[in-house]
């Protein structure tokens, strides 16, 4: 079989993201048709640089790219302005100039931090996504959004509070590296693939439901569907808006609750655990304003708990601290929520000011705690 390439269509450049099995076996090629340089920055998760890393570098040797190896640790806790730093001085240090492109090979935590440094060393330099998690590759290595957590003034871990936007010269997918990731790592990539589904795809709900068994037994041709399926999907939306400014921010449903989630350390959910929880709890506002009926609320609760998915708070924390994290979302207005709902299974709306109410049913139906007032 052929590679799938699949456009990203942005003012000024058009990228595609390279879809097939064994493509990491390409790289060295495929960097070189996009970003011809003989160095280069590798950043590579240190849990598969032994393994993918190794692959990886092989075959940028191969293509005549001799790049210098950063290792990077997949944690929110490291990715940070300080990591950024440190690649930084690397690269420096290497002598490594506008022209060396920036490799991110790993997940969406190496992909967003190494974009990041690609965004900003010698302000901008050619960026290459090569996503080895089912949630990036159908989400945070396309796109171009990169950054890095910050700490906030209340304490707890600001997403993405420090970025750029910075478009890649190509995303390279090569599903085959997933056989490595462990299975809950992976069934965090499907919770974005529901979002996917639940914004713009109704059919694709159906895809995931009734090819639930092949997808968690990593079925190499399903996956390869359900990637392309998602893909397209946010290929779509990022054309048709690169800086968010209207339809992009469909993307963000149920992130506003999920970044409230994940400041709370103390939960430790992951990126897609903490979306699942937060696409349910959208799920509860809209039954609660009649944009989704119990059924359809039912069904994608079926499919998210099918999937081994969260749909409810590990352990109950107090609305009142929910609300008042949700205040540092990126999107947030001051004294106003602005939600992301779904209108049935396949659409959904940018609601400006949704009423305390409904966000606290929302918080309530995935297993907040109200702390009675004396
Ligand atoms: N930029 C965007 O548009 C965007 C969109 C969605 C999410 N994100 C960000 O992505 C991050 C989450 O990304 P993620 O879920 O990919 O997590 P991740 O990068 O933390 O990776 C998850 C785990 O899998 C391991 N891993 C990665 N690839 C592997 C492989 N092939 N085999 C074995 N282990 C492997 C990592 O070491 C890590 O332990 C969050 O920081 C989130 O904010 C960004």
């Amino acid at each position: 079989m052929t590679a799938t390439r699949i456009p990203v269509n942005v003012p000024g450049s058009v990228y595609d993201v390279i879809i097939d099995r064994g493509l990491l076996g390409q790289l060295g090629p495929l960097v070189h048709e996009v970003a011809p340089s003989r160095s280069a920055l590798l950043v590579v998760d240190k849990t598969i640089a032994s393994t993918h890393g190794r692959a990886a570098l092989t075959s940028l040797q191969g293509a005549g790219v001799e790049p210098i190896v950063v290792e990077l640790v997949a944690e929110e806790s490291q990715k940070t302005i300080e990591t950024a730093q440190q690649v930084y001085g690397a690269m420096l240090g290497a002598g490594l100039d506008r022209s060396s492109p920036v490799i991110a090979l790993g997940g969406g935590i190496i992909g967003d931090t190494a974009g990041f440094v690609a965004a900003t060393y010698m302000r901008g330099v050619p960026l290459i996504q090569v996503p080895t998690t089912l949630l990036a590759m159908v989400d945070a290595a396309i796109g171009g959004k990169t950054g890095v957590n910050f700490p906030l003034p209340g304490g707890g871990l600001g997403k993405n509070m420090v970025g750029a936007f910075w478009q890649p010269k190509a995303v390279v997918v090569d599903p085959q590296v997933l056989s490595t990731l462990n299975a809950r790592d992976f069934r965090c990539g499907l919770a974005e693939c529901v979002k996917g589904a639940l914004i713009a795809d109704a059919s694709l709900l159906q895809f995931l439901s009734t090819e639930a068994s092949r997808i968690l037994a990593l079925d190499q041709d399903v996956l390869r569907t359900l990637i392309e399926r998602c893909v397209r999907i946010k290929a779509e939306i990022v054309a048709a808006d690169e800086r968010e400014s209207g339809r992009r921010a469909l993307l963000n449903l149920g992130h506003t609750f999920a970044h409230a989630i994940e400041s709370i350390s103390e939960l430790k959910v992951r990126h897609g655990e903490a979306v699942s929880i937060g696409l349910m709890a959208a799920a509860h506002c809209a039954v609660k304003t009649g944009r989704l009926t119990a059924d359809q609320h039912n069904h994608i609760e079926q499919v998210l708990t099918t999937f081994g998915l969260p749909i409810r708070l590990p352990s109950p924390v107090d609305e009142q601290r929910l609300l008042a994290a949700m205040r540092y979302d990126k999107k947030a207005t001051p004294g106003r929520t602005q939600l992301i709902l779904p209108t049935g299974v396949g659409g959904a709306e940018l609601v400006g000011d949704v009423p305390v109410e409904v966000v606290a049913a929302g918080w309530a139906g995935v297993g907040a705690s109200v702390v009675p007032t004396a």
